[in-house]
């Protein structure tokens, strides 16, 4: 048996009101696949506007957009060509003031996508950077040939990989050079070591974050920040250490590549340094907060958080429960990565947790539909902030996109027999409302991405109809979060059985949760009151849909011998054994 419990979060005071991205979860949108108000069957910023009070209704308090700025939609929107602009295929500036009008009317936080590493080879910037024309000539990273190959092409200066295949570098006849892409070619990456780009009195990309903030916005998601910076030298990267690398069969592929010099260099934590000093000035009123995308190690992760003297990120995202974990999700795992988490934190620092976002696999489709409920069960529940992908509170699932039909370049890139690998059409398909044309996301004949199949009875109207769904799952663990104990309470976890995780939040003067997770297919009987402070009685909360015949909610049950049938989740709540005061009992 696993035993672990994290004393170092405990906060003795109550969150004030600028502490409010720990209280709130964050609602990722992706904007093309969410609502669409004009039916040309792409969604649209007053589309999101539309669909605002359900939003509001599932307890949402902050929502991080996805890329709407002008852009040649390469890479659907991570790909700038004017980073102060609104695509016209999302609408206006007038639009995004609506909506941001709107959201603060409900109290609804707004973050959006900043994007540093690249621009769109259409920006500008870097039309202007090709014709060598001042002072844009060095904003990007280019870079003379090493040579001619036997055809008397040029050679590019090295190895390096695109992170959608093929080299990292392309080249261009206007400059007779290469520049660098470490995505499509259509994303020319900024250079860092150009004091333009982040100096800081004449700094570009600081100009782009103040305009946003001068809009009202609450902070950003910075996006793929650990490709800020690469080798000066432009060494040649390493194949990765034999089993180490991703399993894919070809050489040419960005996971064959050890990516000591193009990724997570020391200096783009002195970068997003200055980004945060920014945000900070601005957090007079109200704190702006800052999220990077970070795939790295835990112990490297930890590092985007800073520390008390120099704090970067507000948190650096979570990826653990997407990346240690493919598809055969135990108990164990989960528990070491929640562990593991928490063990390397700095002081103070705090949590946060994702299953899914817009590239990655959808929850019910890597764990399966069953575990759906007890996955927003832990993320909610854990100490820390929750991130969650629009669709996953009710469950969709990945959509089976042909060849044909594939949109992303990441997917078209990889070619007709391995475009399933890599490409992330299936997670980003239309929001599910309801079960009319197009699942209610658009009124037009034919929708960016297909919708699946499947909406005729997963939809958002369905669940917030039906007595027990994925959606009222999700709006109970929302609510659970204002507890004292799911705020600022201690946790304690262990695996029980082999293949239960069970963790609890105390806090002393106020009712504790449990949050019971039986990964196994099989019946597991567990006497719960080994967990600290679990008495012999709880009041059931919440539970997976999957135990609909096993429980109800508010009933008693006795703690000692519980029930869990194979694949799903519970939650109690009940009174703490601690010292000798008591709280009510929670009905
Ligand atoms: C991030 C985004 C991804 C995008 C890439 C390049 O990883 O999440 O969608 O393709 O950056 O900007």
């Amino acid at each position: 048996m696993h035993t672990f419990t994290v004393f170092a979060f405990l906060f003795c005071y109550g969150m004030a009101d600028h502490d409010w991205w720990k209280k709130s979860i964050i609602y990722q949108i992706y904007p093309r696949s969410f609502q669409d108000s004009n039916g040309d069957g792409t969604g649209d910023l007053q589309g999101i506007e539309s669909r605002l009070d359900y939003i509001k209704e599932l307890g949402v308090g902050a929502v991080w957009l996805s890329p709407i700025y002008k852009s040649p939609m390469k890479d659907f929107g991570y790909d700038i060509e004017d980073f102060k602009d609104i695509a016209p295929v999302f609408g206006t500036m007038e639009d995004f003031r609506s909506l941001s009008r709107a959201m603060k009317q409900r109290d609804i936080k707004l973050l959006l996508d900043f994007i540093p590493n690249h621009s769109s080879d259409q920006h500008e910037w870097f039309k202007k950077s090709l014709m060598k024309q001042e002072p844009y000539t060095d904003y990007y990273v280019w870079a003379d040939a090493k040579g001619v190959d036997d055809d008397g092409k040029p050679m590019p200066p090295n190895n390096w990989k695109a992170v959608f295949g093929g080299s990292a570098w392309e080249w261009k006849e206007e400059r007779q050079q290469f520049y660098l892409h470490q995505f499509l070619k259509q994303q020319p990456d900024l250079n860092y070591r150009n004091p333009k780009i982040l100096q800081k009195c004449d700094n570009i990309l600081q100009d782009v974050l103040q305009f946003w903030l001068d809009q009202g916005v609450d902070g950003f998601r910075v996006d793929a920040s650990p490709h800020l910076f690469e080798d000066e030298q432009l060494r040649d990267e390493p194949l990765k250490e034999e089993g180490k690398d991703d399993g894919s069969a070809d050489d040419d592929d960005y996971g064959k590549l050890d990516h000591i010099y193009t990724y997570n260099l020391p200096q783009v934590l002195n970068v997003l340094r200055e980004f945060r000093i920014l945000l900070d000035h601005n957090s007079v009123n109200q704190t702006k907060i800052m999220i990077v995308e970070t795939y790295l190690p835990v112990d490297k992760v930890m590092d985007y958080y800073g520390n008390k003297t120099r704090s970067i990120a507000h948190f650096p995202f979570n990826f653990e429960l997407i990346t240690s974990i493919s598809h055969n999700i135990t108990a164990a795992k989960v528990y070491n990565i929640i562990q593991t988490w928490m063990e390397h934190m700095p002081q103070d620092a705090w949590a946060n947790w994702m299953v899914g976002n817009h590239d990655k696999s959808r929850v019910a489709t890597r764990f399966g539909p069953e575990l759906v409920d007890a996955m927003n069960m832990i993320t909610m529940l854990l100490p820390g902030t929750p991130v969650v992908y629009n669709g996953e509170e009710m469950g969709m699932e990945d959509t089976d996109i042909s060849w044909r039909d594939t949109k992303d370049s990441a997917g078209i890139n990889a070619g007709p027999t391995k475009y399933k690998l890599f490409s992330r059409d299936p997670e980003r398909t239309p929001m599910q409302w309801n079960s009319g044309k197009n699942a209610g996301f658009s009124t037009a004949n034919q929708t960016w991405l297909p919708v699946n199949p499947n909406y005729v009875s997963l939809n958002a109207e369905a669940q917030l109809a039906a007595e027990w769904s994925h959606i009222k799952v999700f709006k109970l663990l929302v609510a659970a979060r204002k507890a004292e104990a799911v705020m600022m309470g201690k946790l304690d976890i262990q695996v029980l059985k082999n293949n239960l995780l069970v963790f609890t939040r105390v806090k002393e003067g106020h009712p504790g949760y449990m949050v019971v997770v039986n990964f196994s297919n099989k019946t597991e009987t567990v006497d719960l009151t080994k967990m600290a402070h679990v008495p012999d009685i709880s009041t059931v909360y919440v539970f997976s849909i999957t135990y609909a015949h096993q429980f109800s909610v508010r009933s008693r049950i006795s703690n000692k011998d519980v029930t869990m049938p194979g694949i799903g989740g519970l939650v109690l709540m009940f009174v703490p054994q601690l010292s000798d005061y008591k709280v009510p009992i929670p009905l």
